[in-house]
């Protein structure tokens, strides 16, 4: 008989190997009912792996498991839900066709005479996503019109849609600003006081100390330690969790602002962009805060050509003439590049291995009368898997493959490949363990040291304030203030985050 007392999950010796590769190695740990289980671990060390075999989306090839003290191999999603096991995936898993209702009850439409009831539907899709705070979205507007942040927001209303005993979620915050995690957390609590047992993956390290009651450290696919929250600090987790310690201060910003690198004046696209202007500076990192639905994504993609502009001007340089910007095609050629923030649909091609993928924006660089050079490829990727620290088995290994943070790593090496003045970087950090994010910024701080423009989108305002010269705050489309470095405080940033939403929506915000 596996398990112990109290726990109403037991996992004991589980192994899952992928090919020639071991991914986890007799892991032990308990889930107990009514706390949160927090577990970490940097990127590839096989939490998503562990929580598919609890959650019957992968198998595990030795070891075994109790469920309320009876035996549990779950043979796939539907199984593990029908005894009580739920997750929110980290890698979104909408269908973009369907609407977000549809999507948070697909498994369960209300129907009327075998035709599904949209009235009630549509109800109680806006109550579930009132109660986690997106009280303005619209519950008919396809998924794959919105943007990475509220779609995780939709992937979590799913989740916490139907009754469940135990909930796994995934990174739920990694693109979650500070008012939308607060909401989700009172869901947390609320959950644990109905005895629901949570195991709860993230990155962010303030978060797990905030929500979660145990922490268990995954490192190679091996538990190092579990622990009770308050008995050790950020810095210890962070230490167990990369085996070393590891400096925690960004590079310093030394701000040695150039000329004008990019102007944009007035740009107008759709609801969510109004009468956007600022300037960018050559060296300057500027980032751009707001809350979720704020316009920071779409400002970007605006300005890259992915979205039509209805008025305004892009100006690079200090010139009196501006450039027309299309399509990302005509971006690139002006030198503007964008890392966005959807690495599967924008940002990689899975199928490819990871070589390909950092590749193919080079194919020019890489190619002598249309022939590309397999030399030469495998050099650059080499280069870049290096210096990125991409965790992957072999250079050509499919991307679809590689965990969550390696994709993300993946998407920056493959456009840092390519030389661009103007860098656009939409939640780089999203997914990214804590020792990658530091290599990350200061990445950042290097292309800035060498002139490079940069913009940073990020849900993270403690991120924005360690890295940016400056930070201008979108609110509800419009351009609401624009912060220097010595006038950064979370405060008033985030008033600025407020000032120009609905009066409801302001209330909701203060009650989070
Ligand atoms: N289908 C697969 N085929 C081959 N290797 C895989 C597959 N799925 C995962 N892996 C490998 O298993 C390892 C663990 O991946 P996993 O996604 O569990 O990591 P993680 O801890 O969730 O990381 P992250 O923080 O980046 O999300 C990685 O090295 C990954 O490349
Ligand atoms: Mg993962």
């Amino acid at each position: 008989m596996i398990g112990s007392a109290g726990a109403i999950l037991s996992v004991r010796r589980i192994c899952k190997t992928f090919g020639p590769v071991r991914v986890l190695h007799d892991v032990d740990f308990d889930l107990n009912a009514g706390a949160v289980h927090a577990l970490v671990g940097e990127n590839g060390a096989g939490k998503t792996t562990l929580a598919r075999i609890i959650a019957g989306t992968h198998r595990d090839d030795g070891g075994g498991m109790t469920l309320n003290g009876q035996s549990y191999r779950p043979a796939g999603r539907t199984d593990a839900q029908r005894r009580g096991v739920r997750m929110v995936m980290q890698e979104l898993n909408l269908f973009p066709t369907l609407t977000v209702a549809e999507n948070i009850f697909l498994e369960d439409l209300p129907r009327r005479f075998g035709v599904i009831n949209y009235r009630l539907l549509h109800r109680r899709a806006e109550e579930l996503m009132a109660a986690i705070g997106l009280r303005d979205l619209a519950v008919d507007e396809p998924v794959g019109n919105l943007t990475v942040g509220s779609r995780q927001m939709v992937e979590i209303a799913a989740g916490l849609s139907q009754d469940c005993r135990l909930l796994i979620l995934d990174e739920p915050t990694a693109s979650l600003t500070d008012r939308e995690t607060c909401l989700l957390f009172d869901q947390i609590r609320r959950l644990r006081a109905r005895g629901v047992a949570m195991l709860y993956i993230s990155h962010r390290m303030q978060e797990i100390k905030q929500i979660a009651d145990t922490v268990t450290v995954l490192r190679d696919g091996r538990i190092i330690s579990t622990h009770a929250i308050d008995t050790l600090t950020v810095e210890e987790i962070v230490n167990r969790m990369v085996g070393r310690e590891i400096s925690h201060a960004p590079a310093a910003r030394t701000a040695a602002k150039g000329r004008v690198a990019l102007r944009v004046e007035n740009l107008c696209a759709g609801p969510r962009v109004q009468n956007i202007s600022f300037d960018l500076h050559k060296g300057e990192v500027l980032g751009l805060a707001g809350l979720i639905g704020a316009g920071r994504t779409e400002t970007v993609r605006a300005i890259f050509g992915a979205d039509r502009l209805t008025s305004g001007r892009i100006y690079l340089g200090e010139t009196a003439k501006h450039v027309r910007i299309r399509s990302p095609r005509d971006a690139i050629a002006h030198g503007i590049a964008l890392i966005p923030e959807d690495r599967k649909e924008q940002g990689l091609f899975l199928p490819l291995g990871v070589d390909r993928n950092i590749a193919v924006p080079n194919l020019s660089r890489l190619s002598c009368a249309g022939i590309i050079s397999p030399a030469a490829e495998r050099t650059l990727a080499r280069r870049h898997i290096d210096t990125g620290a991409i965790k992957c088995a072999a250079p050509d290994q499919p991307a679809e493959t590689l965990s969550g943070g390696n994709q993300q790593k993946v998407v920056i090496a493959k456009w840092l490949a390519r030389d661009c003045d103007v860098l656009i970087f939409d939640e780089p950090t999203r997914g990214i363990d804590v020792g990658a994010k530091f290599e990350i910024y200061a990445m950042m701080a290097d292309l800035a040291a060498r002139g490079k423009a940069l913009i940073v989108v990020s849900s993270d305002l403690r991120e924005l304030m360690a890295i940016c010269d400056r930070i201008a705050v979108l609110s509800d489309g419009c351009l609401a203030a624009t912060f220097s470095r010595n006038a950064f405080s979370e405060q008033t940033i985030n008033a600025a985050a407020f000032s120009r939403h609905t009066a409801t929506f302001r209330t909701q915000g203060a009650a989070g």
